[in-house]
């Protein structure tokens, strides 16, 4: 096969997933794999063994491996922004340099950690946290997923502009007991930076008497957040190598260290460390998130699906879903190869998803019976998460493995076409053993190795994000007055302020 030779994959042609099974009795356990408290389960994808060993071969010939080193190495493969990618040395794993850079920075964010323990601050209850993107999603998960029974402080994350979603968070926080945290790799975001002012001038109004001592920036320049006014000491920076959407290892995942524990925080790493080993030592055809890849790609490229969907059968991991659609479509949703080239065919599918059980009772006749195919995955929980009395886990957790079942077989009724399931629909699930900061830090960094090997077997750039500025720029002339856009898009300005 020569480099990127899509041929062999394309010519897949497996049978019903059903025929899969009768005809390999090995099929779970060869699709199978644990790994670091998470069982992973591809047995209901239509991944063959030819399937799999013509990825192994795509993968070679666009030099996974090589490309895969380089970027735990802190090479530039972000090339179009001629930097590193160095989320993995947030967690220990990475070039020697920058791991002594980020544990040193980690030692920082403790240190202020502790000092807010110690009443430096005096009384904090309220963690106000405002940010937006990869500096909201990734903490937001971690203090949702962990925080429900060990938090210390009652946190809210707010990124929208729109003044409700902070209005909400003033009217359950007590302004003389509040942190205000700003998170911000560039310092530069306008919701952020407009959230951060009403927030301070929120403060103020509320009779804190020093509101700017209340203050706390993470971000990777440092500069700019002195000049908005934080005291150099609150500044927790974190390196420019890390990608907005790669940074709750690093300062960004501060209120959750903060709410959680250090030692929770330092467990978080730990397994996604963990999950970074496996990725880096293991070969592909019992690697987890190169495995997960194979399968996104026979679906995209192959069966054409256009959309995957995720969903968290655990009240814990809400908002899963929603991080991932960031990690996976702004690194992933791109039109050109690292060498500025058409790609030529499609890139990452749309993440969309939910939680269960509610989404059964919503969006699964499509799943089930619709005209598009959507590989579904799973993410399921072993241990509960609640003490009821009743038999709430063991519901959701039968109600996700028969969901699969369910999709797998299909049900036919030749006399009632209505009635009847086709079947033959992928799904992949993820099973945890327990819900903690371990497993959390593996489940998310498994997700990030997953995305980057879609983007190497596409051969494109899963680290820049230049998709985002045209509307911030238009956005930022729109609001400045006197530009004339499309005759549509200036009738509604007009409308809205006249
Ligand atoms: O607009 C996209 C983006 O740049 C994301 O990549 C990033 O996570 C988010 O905005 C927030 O950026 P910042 O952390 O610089 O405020």
């Amino acid at each position: 096969m020569s480099k990127a030779d899509w041929s062999a994959i394309e010519a897949l042609d497996p049978p019903h997933l059903e025929q899969l099974f009768k005809e390999d009795d090995g099929r779970v356990a060869r699709l199978s794999l644990d790994v670091a408290g998470i069982h992973f389960d591809w047995s209901k994808t239509h991944l063959t063994r030819d399937a799999i060993a013509a990825f192994e071969k795509l993968a070679k010939a666009t030099d996974l491996a090589g490309k895969r080193e380089a970027m735990f190495a802190g090479k530039h493969v972000n090339v179009t922004e001629d930097r590193a990618a160095e989320h993995t040395a947030e967690r220990g794993e990475g070039a020697e340099e920058s791991v002594a850079k980020a544990g040193a920075l980690h030692a920082r964010m403790r240190a202020l950690i502790d000092a807010i323990e110690s009443g430096a601050f005096g009384e904090v209850r309220h963690i106000l946290h405002t940010g937006i993107g990869g500096s909201a999603l990734g903490p937001h998960l971690l203090v949702d997923a962990l925080g429900r029974e060990d938090s210390r402080y009652d946190v809210a994350i707010v990124s929208n502009v729109d003044g409700v979603a902070m209005e909400d968070a003033f009217k359950r926080f007590d302004p003389k007991a509040t942190l205000l945290v700003i998170a911000s790799k560039t310092f530069t975001t306008t919701e952020t930076m407009l959230n951060a002012a009403s927030a301070l001038q929120w403060m103020t109004e509320g009779g804190v008497e020093d509101p700017y001592g209340k203050v706390v920036a993470l971000t990777a320049s440092p500069d700019k957040a002195i000049e908005w006014g934080v005291d150099e000491t609150r500044v927790l920076p974190f390196s420019e190598s890390v990608g907005g959407r790669y940074s709750l290892w690093s300062s960004i995942g501060f209120p959750a260290a903060l709410a959680l524990g250090w030692d929770a925080f330092q467990e978080l790493l730990d397994g996604a460390a963990e999950m970074d080993r496996h990725f880096r030592l293991a070969a592909l055809h019992e690697n987890a998130p190169a495995l997960a890849a194979f399968a996104d790609l026979f679906y995209t490229q192959v069966k054409h699906a256009e959309t995957r969907a995720p969903f968290a059968y655990d009240e814990r991991l809400r908002l899963l879903p929603s991080y991932l659609q960031q990690l996976e479509m702004e690194s992933n949703g791109k039109g050109v190869t690292v060498e500025g080239k058409p790609v030529g065919r499609p890139t990452a599918a749309i993440t969309w998803g939910g939680v269960g059980t509610d989404a059964q009772h919503a969006v699964f006749q499509l799943l089930h019976q619709g005209t598009h195919l959507v590989p579904v995955e799973f993410i399921g929980v072993i241990e509960a998460g609640d003490t009821l009395a009743g038999d709430h886990h063991r519901q959701l957790l039968m109600n996700m493995f028969a969901q699969g079942a369910a999709l797998m077989s299909g049900r036919a009724n030749d006399a009632d076409p209505a009635r009847s399931y086709p079947g033959d629909r992928p799904s992949s699930t993820l099973l945890l053993d327990a819900l903690d900061p371990h497993t959390l830090g593996a489940l998310i960094a498994f997700y990030e190795h997953r995305v980057f090997v879609n983007a190497v077997l596409l051969d494109i750039n899963p680290f820049d994000q230049f998709g985002v500025e045209l509307g911030k720029e238009m956005a930022k002339a729109a609001d400045k007055g006197g530009q004339s856009f499309d005759a549509s898009t200036d009738d509604l300005i007009a409308r809205a302020f006249g």
